[in-house]
C-alpha cells in the first residue's frame, strides 16, 4: 500500500519545478543563431549546447533550493540523494524539433521518492502548455484538470508513436506501423515523448506507444498520463520502460497491448 504523500512536500516540489521549467523555457525560447552539436548514440541522436545550458540551469536551481536532493539528467547530471528525493530531468525533450524550430519540444522535470514518481511537470512553451501531476493528486493542463479519452476501438483511435535512434529498431517499428495504420484513425509522430504522454492525458491523442524511452522521457509524462486515468505499462502488463511504453485509457490500452504483443 502506497503511503499518502505529504502535501507540503508536494507543493514545495511542484512550485520549485514550475519556476525552474519556466526559467528553462525562457532560456530555450531565446534561440541562438547557430548550434554546437555533439553526437550521442548515433548520427540521428545528438544534443546541442542548449540541451547542456538548460540542464545546467535546472540543476543549479534545484540544488540552490534543495541541496540534499539527488539528480538524474539526460545530459549527464548525476547526484546521489541524501534527502530521499531524486529529480529526473530531460532539459530538452524533442531536441530534433527544437533544432528545426518545430513546436512541441519541452522541458520535463519529475521528482521521485522511494515509492516512485511523486510530481511531474512538462512545459512546452511553443504549445503554451504546462502540464503537471502529483501522485494521487490528479493531472492538469494550465491548471485545468485533464482526463484520458475513453476510446474503445482501434478504428476510432488517434495513436501517437516515436521512432528509435537505432536503425534496426526503426525498421521493426516501420513494419509494425505499416500493419497498424490501416486499422486506426491515424498515426502521429510529434517528436517529443513527454508531450505524447501528456497528449494521452488530455485526450489530444487516444493512445501512445514507443520503445527505447529512458527514465527522463517517461518520469513526468508517465505520472501525468496515469493521474489522468491512463494505464501506462510495458508489453503484456509488464512495467513501462525502455523495452516498451504503452499508454492509453483502459479499453484502448488492452487493445494496443494485444496488438503489440
Ligand atoms: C526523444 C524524443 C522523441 C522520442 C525519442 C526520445 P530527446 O527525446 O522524445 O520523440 O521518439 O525516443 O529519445 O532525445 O529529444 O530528449
Ligand atoms: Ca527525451
Ligand atoms: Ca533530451
Amino acid at each position: 500500500m502506497k503511503q499518502q504523500p505529504n502535501s507540503d512536500l508536494i507543493n514545495e516540489l511542484l512550485e520549485l519545478a514550475f519556476g525552474i521549467a519556466r526559467k528553462a523555457g525562457e532560456l530555450l525560447t531565446n534561440r541562438p543563431d547557430s548550434f554546437d552539436i555533439n553526437q550521442k548514440s548515433s548520427a540521428r541522436d545528438f544534443a546541442t549546447h542548449m540541451d547542456h545550458a538548460s540542464e545546467k540551469l535546472i540543476v543549479r536551481e534545484i540544488l540552490e533550493a534543495r541541496p540534499n536532493d539527488g539528480i538524474i539528467g539526460e545530459e549527464g547530471a548525476a547526484r546521489v540523494s541524501t534527502s530521499g528525493i531524486t529529480w529526473v530531468i530531460d532539459p530538452i525533450d524533442g531536441t530534433v524539433n527544437y533544432f528545426y524550430n518545430l513546436p512541441g519540444w519541452n522541458i520535463s522535470i519529475a521528482a521521485k521518492d522511494e515509492e516512485g514518481v511523486l510530481i511531474g511537470v512538462v512545459y512546452a512553451p511553443t504549445l503554451n502548455s504546462l502540464w503537471h501531476a502529483s501522485r494521487g493528486g490528479g493531472a492538469f493542463l494550465n491548471e485545468k484538470a485533464i482526463y484520458v479519452s475513453q476510446a474503445d476501438a482501434l478504428s476510432d483511435s488517434l495513436i501517437a508513436t516515436g521512432f528509435s535512434y537505432d536503425l534496426a529498431e526503426r525498421v521493426r517499428q516501420g513494419e509494425f506501423i505499416a500493419s497498424l495504420i490501416p486499422r486506426v484513425r491515424d498515426i502521429r509522430r510529434n517528436g517529443a515523448a513527454a508531450v505524447d504522454l501528456c497528449h494521452v492525458a488530455s485526450g489530444a491523442v487516444d493512445g501512445y506507444f514507443e520503445t527505447g524511452l529512458k527514465e527522463w522521457d517517461l518520469a513526468a509524462g508517465g505520472l501525468i498520463a496515469r493521474e489522468a486515468g491512463a494505464l501506462v505499462s510495458g508489453r503484456n502488463g509488464q512495467e513501462a520502460g525502455e523495452a516498451m511504453v504503452i499508454a492509453a485509457g483502459p479499453a484502448l490500452h488492452a487493445l494496443l497491448t494485444s496488438e503489440i504483443g
